[in-house]
């Protein structure tokens, strides 16, 4: 499973990439204001550290407004994914924007049929947001399973890249059932490093070594 993080923040794009768990970045509107920075200037600067695919979402909600950011987003560097939302009108973008040779990212997908329709207009990643879901009371990973049956059965190419992700057990369950990318803030992917047992055990091994005198160096 491929790891993507979903931040515009270089600092913490720089340090999760300098230790090789950088497999893309997924950026919105709302992590463009949170960097405070201007879209085109930090998105090319993040395709300038990573190397796989950098989403960076249009803002327009008509089809043809939608081609044409999509385009002038695409120029920033060649591993950018056009990110659209799940529309009537993204989808036509999505359909003109892959013809075009363009990756596409269909985002602020909430059920099977819009990911259905996303994998149909030829979509590169569709994104399931589970922790919005669970915020409504509906099980975010639910979504994951059904999306994961549907493409498998009809071997639709478009990856699952679970979204929306807000804790280290969001990320356990898309691995268990087979999303090909996950998208997480930093914070929480580091989180993964983390278990109470790991840090009783060394606190321990620390305190015993200690007692011994020894140095290794
Ligand atoms: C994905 O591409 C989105 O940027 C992101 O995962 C949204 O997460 P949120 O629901 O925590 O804002």
């Amino acid at each position: 499973m491929k790891f993507f993080i979903d931040t515009a923040d270089i600092q913490a794009i720089s340090e999760l990439n300098e230790m090789g768990l950088v497999d893309g970045v997924t950026t919105n509107p709302s992590l463009i204001m949170k960097s405070g920075r201007d879209i085109i200037e930090v998105t090319k600067e993040i395709c300038s550290l990573v190397k796989g695919p950098v989403s960076a979402e249009v803002v327009a909600t008509d089809a043809s407004s939608m081609i044409k950011e999509g385009e002038k987003l695409a120029k920033i560097a060649s591993n950018i994914a056009v990110k659209v939302p799940l529309t009537w009108d993204g989808l036509r973008a999505c359909k003109e924007l892959t013809s075009e040779g363009y990756m596409v990212n269909v985002t602020l997908c909430f059920s099977a049929n819009q990911a259905l329709l996303a994998a149909k207009a030829g979509a590169t990643f569709i994104s399931p947001f589970i922790g919005r879901l669970d915020d409504i009371n509906i099980d975010g990973m639910d979504l994951i399973s059904e999306i994961r049956t549907i493409y498998d059965n009809f071997e639709f190419d478009t990856q699952i890249l679970g979204a929306s992700i807000r804790t280290v057990n969001h990320i356990t369950q898309c691995a268990l059932i087979g999303a090909d990318v996950i998208t997480a803030p930093p914070n929480v992917l580091k989180q993964l490093a983390e278990h109470p047992l790991t840090f009783k055990g060394l606190e321990l091994f620390t305190k015993d070594w200690a007692k011994t005198g020894q140095k290794i160096i």
